[in-house]
């Protein structure tokens, strides 16, 4: 076990013991089904396998309020985006307290059983206004709360199959496992990176500049849903792996996917993405500028900012910030506007945006944005895109 303690304390696992899987599955086949979304059925993915820890299902009225209005879980534990499950009126007036319901995948597969604790309205203009800073319907985030159905219903999970996947079956490690790999490689200290975009060169600066002062990176990916036009996920992987092979130490690095949704929630969630790189057993989690952003819906460093809302120490995970690099031109190297004295004429400015806007209109990747292998990758992808279908 990595000596990072799990959120609250303890790593859940909602998967039912193989004594009991038996009997809940027969029983599971004659209760009211409940298919899942793919947002849906990440979050509980990460319910079942200890991300969210310390949640064991999704949120009940009090925690649920309590996260939006504060950032914390009712028993005060840090916590900044609701995990939550939606129904419509009509199925929430004929839920009861203590019923339990099947939760399937599209293809009506039972994944796990719910046993509904409460069922509750909620108003979605204030999470939207509280979580994402904003009631716009045209933030990504903001929309998929406003499709959500209209009342809310929590209670503990009991899971009886893991959530079935296609793809990245290599690099799906559980909280558990990644705390294994890092026990099995002596890293007292490691450091969490999040990304949602192909890899560039201040992704890879940022993490190399981190890996300095601690003993391992986990490179951990978001491999759920994210918004249409970003770089699909299988893409990314590949680009991943070309790096990994090419340009990291095998002993100090370590890939593997996170199964989680993007919110696009910005500062709120940077500190979702830093309690979940905890239970996979991080010490550490680096904040870029703009972390989980959208639009030009938050500040450039809001996402660095909003930590200081909490005790220091109270997350249990410590921060690793970092300024807007670039590649300047005059240095010949990554940089940021605390390393180089040089004014924006002499940079090449980062972003997953940027590279996707370049991509789009056939543009090469220089270097000094994207190692070769990785822009061969992104650069046969755009074209498999435009070919006529
Ligand atoms: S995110 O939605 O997952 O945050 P992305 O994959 O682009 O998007 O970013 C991953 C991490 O790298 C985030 O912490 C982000 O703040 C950071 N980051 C991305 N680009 C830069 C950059 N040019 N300078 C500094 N940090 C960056």
């Amino acid at each position: 076990m990595s000596p990072m303690e799990p959120h609250g304390g303890k790593l859940v696992n909602l998967f039912a013991s193989d004594a009991h899987k038996h009997e809940l599955a027969k029983k599971a086949q004659g209760l009211k089904h409940r298919v899942l979304n793919q947002r849906e059925l990440s979050d509980l993915e990460l319910l079942s396998i200890g991300g969210f820890s310390p949640l064991e299902g999704f949120m009940t009225q009090p925690d649920y309020k309590r996260v939006v209005s504060e950032m914390r879980l009712a028993s005060g534990l840090p916590w900044s985006i609701p995990v939550t499950l939606s129904f419509s009126k009509e199925e929430a007036a004929a839920m009861k307290e203590g019923q339990e319901i099947a939760l399937a995948d599209e293809s009506s597969k039972i994944l796990a059983v719910m046993t509904i604790q409460q069922v509750y309205p909620y108003d979605k203009q204030d999470e939207a206004k509280n979580v994402y800073r904003t009631t716009e319907e045209a933030h990504p985030g903001v929309a998929a709360v406003y499709k959500q159905s209209e009342m809310l219903a929590g209670g503990k999970i009991q899971v009886l199959e893991e959530v079935p996947h296609a793809e990245h079956q290599a690099y799906r490690l559980t909280p558990a496992q990644t705390r294994a790999a890092f026990e099995q490689r002596a890293w007292k200290t490691i450091v969490g990176f999040q990304t949602r975009n192909p890899v560039h060169r201040a992704h890879e600066y940022i993490q190399k500049v981190a890996l300095e002062t601690v003993d391992g990176l986990l490179l951990h990916p978001l491999v759920g849903e994210t918004k249409g036009d970003d770089i699909p996920a299988d893409v990314r992987m590949k680009c991943y792996i070309a790096l990994m092979e090419g340009y990291y130490p095998k002993d100090r690095a370590l890939l593997s996917v996170l199964p989680a949704a993007m919110r696009y929630a910005g500062p709120r969630e940077a500190i979702f993405h830093a309690i979940m790189r905890k239970n996979y057993g991080c010490t550490h989690f680096i904040v870029g500028r703009d972390h989980a952003g959208v639009g030009s819906y938050y500040g450039t460093y809001d996402a660095q900012k909003i930590f200081s809302e909490y005790k220091p120490g109270e997350l249990g995970i410590q921060t690793m910030f970092f300024e807007n690099t670039f590649f300047c031109k005059t240095c010949g190297s990554m940089a940021s506007s605390k390393t180089c004295p040089h004014d924006a004429t002499h940079q090449y400015s980062l972003s997953g945006t940027k590279m996707r806007q370049m991509l789009t209109e056939g543009q090469m990747l220089p270097v000094e944005i994207s190692r070769p292998e990785v822009a061969k990758i992104l650069i046969d992808n755009a074209k498999a895109q435009a070919a006529p279908k």
